[in-house]
């Protein structure tokens, strides 16, 4: 089994997210091989103008520049990566209620309607990448979005579930939270539990 592990923290080893998910990838030791992309590599392609106006033009028939034509090749190559792989593992911490712009970017690149997802004959939206592939999120947010504080809203859970449910994944989540703890013991305590949940959710793969 081919895994991709999505990493949307910047913070690299320092990260929670990116500790939980080496912890929840070593615990499945001997399931294959893994590959860490981070989405904050200076060589991810970015999504810009000819890109922008390419996805539309192709879609209505009209004529693309040689520009146009050679990011949308890049697209194209980045759907077939991620689609060579087995499964995918997202970590990703909440910014501003959201995911990280550079995660945001990323999925940009990847959601492509023919390329990534179609649309059935009633017009619903029907993934093509996905394929029934398991994807495992890991999810860090400094406060608690269960309820406890009724005016928080989590925008970076149902986004990334929707989203990667649309692309045709079998999406499990594993969410941490608050994740800030006022003493060290205490923040070593929460990561020492979460590592341990991680860690759990990996040898049931
Ligand atoms: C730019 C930025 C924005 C953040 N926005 C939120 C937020 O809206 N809600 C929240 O609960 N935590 C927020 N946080 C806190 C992080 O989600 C939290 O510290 C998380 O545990 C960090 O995970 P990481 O170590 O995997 O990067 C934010 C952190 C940063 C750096």
């Amino acid at each position: 089994m081919r895994t991709l592990w999505i990493e949307a923290s910047p913070k690299g080893d320092d990260a929670l997210s990116s500790q939980l998910a080496q912890a929840f990838l070593d615990a499945g030791d001997g399931v294959g091989e893994v590959e860490r992309f981070s989405v904050w590599d200076e060589d991810v392609l970015r999504f810009g103008r000819d890109a922008a106006v390419a996805k539309f033009a192709q879609l209505f028939g009209e004529p693309i520049t040689e520009d146009q034509h050679a990011v949308w090749q890049q697209v194209l190559a980045e759907i077939e990566r991620v689609r060579g792989f087995d499964r995918l593992v997202l970590s990703s911490p909440m910014w501003n209620w959201h995911v990280p712009h550079a995660l945001k970017a990323w999925i940009d690149i990847i959601v492509q309607p023919i390329a990534s997802f179609t649309l059935n004959e009633r017009g619903e939206h029907v993934g093509t990448l996905g394929d029934g592939k398991p994807l495992q999120l890991i999810l860090t947010r400094s406060s608690a979005y269960d309820g406890r504080h009724a005016e928080l809203q989590d925008f970076q859970k149902p986004y990334l579930e929707y989203v990667f449910g649309m692309l045709g994944y079998r999406v499990d989540t594993l969410v941490v939270e608050p994740t800030t703890r006022w003493t060290p013991a205490e923040r070593e305590q929460m990561r020492a539990e979460a590592v341990d949940r991680a860690r759990a959710a990996g040898t049931q793969v």
